[in-house]
């Protein structure tokens, strides 16, 4: 079995990003994190992005609006980002409280700011595989993880574990895509799926973003397969600190000794997430330096 160290990978990423920022004539990428909030999970993804950001000589801007806000106010918001010339990428950090309607304030922010990916226009761009507008992070993120560790879809099933705009949809789409490293025959299953284990037994490559810790056993995988666990569940464990422990939507221990490749949870997409978001803002800078 052979470790995907996402780690290792995303800082490469993030070194050849640093390089690029440094060519950019004037101002440097900007991207403006909004986080509605104070969701545990939230502070800490927020707080990653900002570090990274710096590390590679990207601007970040913290906006942080009261868990009160209403729909009208946080649209509002989204509005002068849009319009600000300094601004070249939003993200509003998903999930909102209650009762925001999270989509449409993902649809408020212009698709040629949308870092994030998750507009219409950029989701829609990503099933017409037209390559001008931002993928989402985390599926952008595995299918780089899968190009830099020469796993190639041609030819392979892949079973994608949950149909979320995030992270399901996004990489099915991609896995998908008539080009270089995917042409993956692809399925879905999800909450509604009958017979879940006999469709990932037959996967080559196995996608799990389920949200659920370990949901993934040993006898659910087929011997040999290639295994992306985008899970990251916080289960409680006495003997941390912190009082819990992270761990994905694999059963790690159990399924590693029997497939060729695994991705860890912490260490595996998460970095890879952050690293593709940074890739967004400076394509976003460059956009608009050229448009
Ligand atoms: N919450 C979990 N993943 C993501 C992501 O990729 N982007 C945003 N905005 N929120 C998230």
């Amino acid at each position: 079995m052979e470790l995907i160290k996402g780690n290792e990978i995303a800082t490469s990423i993030i070194a050849e990003l640093k390089a690029e920022v440094a060519t950019i004539e004037g101002r440097k990428p900007c991207l403006a994190l909004v986080r509605v909030g104070e969701d545990p999970a939230s502070v800490s993804y927020v707080k990653k992005k900002e570090k990274t950001a710096a590390e590679i000589d990207v601007d970040s801007r913290i906006i942080l609006p009261p868990v009160t806000i209403s729909q009208a106010e946080l649209e509002a918001l989204i509005d002068e980002l849009n319009a600000d010339e300094t601004v070249d990428g939003i993200l509003v950090q998903s999930p909102l409280p209650a009762p925001l309607d999270e989509l449409a304030i993902f649809r408020r922010v212009s698709p040629d700011k949308d870092v994030d990916g998750f507009h219409t226009i950029n989701l829609g761009k990503v099933a017409q595989e037209d390559s001008s507008g931002f993928v989402s992070c985390t599926p952008a993120g595995v299918m780089e993880l899968l190009a830099r560790s020469d796993v190639d879809l041609r030819g392979k099933h892949v079973v994608v574990l949950g149909r979320s705009l995030i992270v399901g949809k996004p990489v099915a789409l991609l896995a998908l895509q008539k080009k270089a490293g995917a042409n993956g025959t692809v399925t879905i299953c999800h909450s509604a799926t009958t017979n879940l284990a006999q469709i990932t037994q037959m996967a080559d490559v196995l996608i799990a973003a389920i949200g659920r810790p370990h949901f993934v056993t040993a006898d659910m995988v087929k011997p040999g397969a290639v295994i992306i666990d985008v899970g990251i569940n916080r289960i409680p464990d006495a003997t941390r600190k912190s009082g819990n422990r992270l761990v994905g939507d694999i059963d790690f221990d159990a399924v590693s000794p029997k497939v060729s490749k695994i991705t860890p949870v912490p260490g595996g997409i998460g970095p890879m997430t952050v690293a593709m978001l940074m890739k967004n803002t400076v394509k976003a800078r460059q956009l608009r330096a050229t448009g």
